[in-house]
């Protein structure tokens, strides 16, 4: 079984899907970190972002594991732990401009399906259940008004980046939705099949207590 989560920016995907992948004892599969440790690493290379052949190649020779850590799980980049660096929203920009990259998604895409091939995984992102995983037997939509997006960002980094402001990362928010919204391939847009919830005004629990249920009996392969 996969169960795909897709949605804008801050919208609880990230958060609700380990909670559910690690109840169902399922794989948790972020796609969205993919695209950022491949905006990292050509940052680290002096790559502009916007050159498409030069950043196709990093996203051909990066190797990307998940692996289980203490409270969330951990990225591992060419063997080393990104996990702290690559949630800022200055690598989140990057990552929805080479995100734009077709040939960098084409690489994502075949990994992404390579990992959940086995199923029995939970994937979020931005194109899961339209392009990754079509068939996939779950599909949610996640929204949320963009301020209250903006403050969870803020409330998550704002301890270890005490100088971004909300202002800042509402600004850069709404770059993002625009960029994945508007691009030319796989842009942020719903699967025709999914389940659109706006947790808005839900608190954590009650989001994955109401997927838990929508998704229903799990049976193991
Ligand atoms: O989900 P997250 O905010 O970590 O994703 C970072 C960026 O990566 C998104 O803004 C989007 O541009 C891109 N992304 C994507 N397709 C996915 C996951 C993320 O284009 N499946």
């Amino acid at each position: 079984m996969i169960i795909a989560i897709d949605g804008p920016a801050g919208s609880g995907k990230s958060t609700v899907a380990q909670l559910i992948a690690s109840r169902l004892n399922f794989k948790y599969i972020e796609t969205g970190s993919m695209y950022r440790a491949v905006a990292w690493k050509a940052q680290q290379a002096g790559i502009d972002p916007g050159d498409t052949e030069r950043v196709a190649e990093v996203a051909r020779t990066i190797s990307i594991e998940f692996q289980p850590g203490a409270e969330r799980q951990k990225v591992m980049v060419d063997g080393e732990d990104l996990t702290p660096v690559l949630k800022t929203e200055t690598i989140g920009r990057l990552a929805a401009i080479v995100a734009a990259n077709k040939a960098v998604r084409e690489i994502m895409v075949a990994q992404q399906q390579n990992m959940g091939q086995n199923g029995n995984a939970v994937m979020d992102g931005r194109d899961i259940g339209t392009v990754v995983f079509p068939d996939a037997e779950k599909k949610f939509f996640l929204v949320a008004d963009q301020k209250e997006r903006a403050q969870r960002r803020h409330e998550e980094i704002k301890a270890k980046h005490p100088e971004v402001t909300f202002e800042r990362i509402y600004e850069q928010l709404q770059q993002r939705d625009y960029e994945d919204e508007n691009r030319e391939v796989s842009p942020l847009v719903p699967a025709k099949d999914s389940i659109r919830l706006d947790t808005t005004q839900m608190n954590i629990d009650d989001v994955v207590a109401q997927m838990i249920e929508m998704i229903g009996p799990v049976h193991s392969q």
